[in-house]
C-alpha cells in the first residue's frame, strides 16, 4: 500500500509498520467525543506517529465530508443534526482497525509516490496493481477539495500502468476525459455504483485490460449467457 499524504500515511504506518493498531483502536473506543476534547486533541502537536494517526481519524470522522485538506472544518449539523458525533462510529472503527491489525504481517506500507512504486515493480510477473487516484482528471474539482495531494499527471499514470507486466485495476470518476484516455490506451472500462462522502449514489469507472469478470459477476442469478 502506498500513500503520499502524511496524515493518512500516519494511520497505515501506526497499524501496519509500527504495530500500534491495538493502541489506536483502544484510543478511539475510549475517547469521549465532545467539542472540547476534539479541540484539545487537534490543537496539540502530535509527537508520535500513533498520535498523528489518532488525529487523522478524528478529523476524518468529524470534519465536513471527512476532508483532511487545508481549509476543512468540523461538522456543524452533520447527519441527523448530530454534529461532530454524527459519523463517529467508535466501535466500528475499532473493529476495522483490529481486523487490519490481525493481517498486518501480510501487508507492507510505503509512504511515498505510488507512480514511482508502479514503475519500480512494473516488470514483476507476480505483481498486480490496484490504483485509486485522486479524482482530478479533466479539471474535476471534487478531488482538489478532498485531498492535500490532488495533483497527479493522469496521462502519465495511464502510460505507466499500460507498461506493467501483471494485471491492474483502476477506479476513476466517470467523465468524458477519463473514458477518452482509457480508449486511447486500449483499456476496458465498466461503470459501477458507489456512494460518495454524502452517501449519495453515484457511479465510478473501473478501468482494466479486460473487465469481463466484473460484468459476469453482476449478472443476476439465472441470467445465463456468457
Ligand atoms: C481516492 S483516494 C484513495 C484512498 C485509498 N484508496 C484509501 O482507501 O485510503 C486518493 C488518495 O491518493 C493519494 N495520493 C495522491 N497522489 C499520490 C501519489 N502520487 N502517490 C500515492 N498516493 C497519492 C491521496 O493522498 C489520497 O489519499
Amino acid at each position: 500500500m502506498i500513500e503520499l499524504d502524511e496524515q493518512v500515511a500516519a494511520v497505515w504506518r501506526a497499524i501496519i509498520t509500527d504495530g500500534d493498531g491495538v493502541w489506536l483502536a483502544d484510543r478511539i473506543a475510549n475517547f469521549g467525543l465532545i467539542h472540547d476534547s476534539l479541540g484539545k486533541v487537534l490543537s496539540e502537536k502530535a509527537r508520535t506517529v500513533r498520535e498523528r494517526a489518532f488525529q487523522t481519524i478524528l478529523k476524518n470522522r468529524t470534519y465536513h465530508g471527512g476532508i483532511l485538506a487545508p481549509g476543512s472544518a468540523p461538522l456543524k449539523s452533520g447527519e441527523n443534526g448530530k454534529g461532530i458525533a454524527s459519523r463517529w462510529y467508535a466501535d466500528t472503527l475499532k473493529k476495522r482497525i483490529l481486523a487490519i491489525n490481525d493481517i498486518r504481517l501480510r501487508l507492507k506500507f510505503v509512504e511515498g509516490d505510488g507512480m514511482e512504486e508502479v514503475r519500480k515493480n512494473a516488470h514483476r510477473r507476480d505483481a498486480v496493481f490496484f490504483v485509486d487516484p485522486p479524482y482530478t482528471a479533466g479539471g474535476k474539482q471534487a478531488g482538489r477539495r478532498l485531498y492535500t495531494h490532488s495533483e497527479l499527471d493522469h496521462e502519465e499514470l495511464f502510460k505507466v500502468i499500460s507498461e506493467v507486466t501483471g494485471d491492474f485495476l483502476m477506479t476513476y470518476d466517470n467523465t468524458d476525459d477519463v473514458r477518452d484516455l482509457a480508449r486511447r490506451y486500449g483499456f476496458d472500462f465498466e461503470l459501477v455504483a458507489m456512494q460518495n462522502t454524502h452517501l449519495a449514489k453515484m457511479t465510478e469507472l473501473l478501468i482494466g485490460r479486460n473487465l469481463d469478470w466484473a460484468r459476469s459477476a453482476r449478472k443476476p442469478p439465472g441470467a445465463g449467457g456468457l
